[in-house]
């Protein structure tokens, strides 16, 4: 076991492995895989995705780890134990949940998600910041999806771990998520190497329209060609394919993915009721402001048709309006 960067991988790849055996396997494992069984998610994509089970007792991975010679100071550094503050004796960081195994891009592990199994606080557990583990630019399930990405030049982002064994479900296997914060510059970087589609389908709630219009600008920046999936108010992508199958989330959410600039108008009318006259205006405001900011007068042209059309302003009225912001913005 050369370097420590060696040995924390070959630590996660073991621990990945038992928790897998526990979950497929076990009586104990039992109850994460029902759960995961009435989630809808099958044992193939259980396999796929090597989901895990990790026991409730307090040492069950670290006696495993010690049994083969594995360092509990450095299992300590390297996440997968931690100190209990009462006692100071190391323990299991991660104990009754079930484990997404979360890879780098060679598809080695280093680092998990645990969830809770049933109700209850936190629902996830990650890996610390580690010297294998930087959120900032680790991508789940990227290595899988990466083949199908280059072949369709295409990838979908979603907020959670089991969005993307949902879209592989509905296949659609080209899904990634980033690890419970916010894409990162690095993150957006990584993905442009990759492909020059992307489609973000995060969770129809607010803190997901929020973190859609971050992300799709990041994106933007890196040269990506965004498009935003809409999902039903306060639905998620896994919520949606379990109520109405896979072949709607295909074509109703997936393939009908808008421009930024479409989901952008979709926002700002939520809020407004275009039959009065002062929110009208308000509204045909804010999304000349977002035309006026789009890179070619093609994209303008098209977007202040569609403005006007669905508004009843003038052309001529909205065009006139759109010259003067444009001449503002230089
Ligand atoms: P399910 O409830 O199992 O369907 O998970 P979800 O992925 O839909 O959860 P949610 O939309 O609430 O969260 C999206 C992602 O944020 C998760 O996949 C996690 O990566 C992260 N996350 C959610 N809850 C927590 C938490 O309590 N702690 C941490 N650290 N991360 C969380
Ligand atoms: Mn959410
Ligand atoms: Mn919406
Ligand atoms: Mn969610
Ligand atoms: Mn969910």
């Amino acid at each position: 076991k050369d370097s420590k960067t060696t040995r924390f991988i070959e630590a996660h790849e073991l621990a990945a492995r038992f928790f897998h055996h526990l979950l497929m396997n076990t009586e104990q494992g039992k109850v994460a895989y029902d759960y995961l069984m009435d989630r809808g998610i099958s044992p193939d994509v259980m396999k796929q995705f090597q989901l895990g089970y990790a026991p409730k007792e307090q040492t069950v991975l670290k006696e495993l780890l010690e049994k083969r010679q594995f360092d509990a100071q450095e299992m300590e550094e390297c996440g997968l134990l931690r100190r209990v503050e009462a006692t100071w004796e190391l323990e299991d960081r991660f104990r009754h949940r079930i484990m997404f195994p979360i890879w780098n891009i060679d598809g080695k592990v280093v680092g998990f998600g645990g969830r809770i199994i049933t109700d209850g606080q936190p629902k996830y557990v990650n890996t610390p910041e580690t010297p294998i583990f930087k959120k900032n630019e680790l991508l789940y399930g990227f290595h899988l999806a990466r083949p199908f990405v280059r072949k369709k030049n295409r990838v979908i982002l979603f907020e959670g771990y089991v969005d993307v064994l949902s879209s592989h479900l509905a296949d659609l296997p080209y899904a990634i998520a980033t690890l419970g914060t916010s894409l990162t510059k690095r993150q957006a970087q990584i993905i442009r190497r990759n492909t020059e589609r992307i489609t973000i389908c995060y969770d129809g709630d607010r803190a997901g329209e929020d973190a859609t219009l971050k992300a799709a600008n990041l994106l933007q920046q890196e040269g990506l060609q965004v498009e935003i999936a809409i999902l039903p108010e306060e639905e998620d992508p896994d919520q949606y394919i379990r109520t109405y199958g896979k072949e709607r989330f295909q074509k109703e959410i997936i393939e009908a993915a808008v421009p930024l600039i479409v989901f952008k108008m979709h926002l700002f009318k939520k809020e407004k009721n275009l039959n009065d006259e002062g929110e009208k205006l308000q509204y045909v405001e804010e999304v000349l402001h977002e035309i006026a900011s789009l890179s070619t007068s093609v994209e303008q042209d098209i977007y202040v048709r569609h403005l006007s059309e669905e508004t009843s302003v003038s052309l001529e009225a909205l065009k006139q309006e759109l010259e003067r912001k444009i001449r503002a913005n230089h």
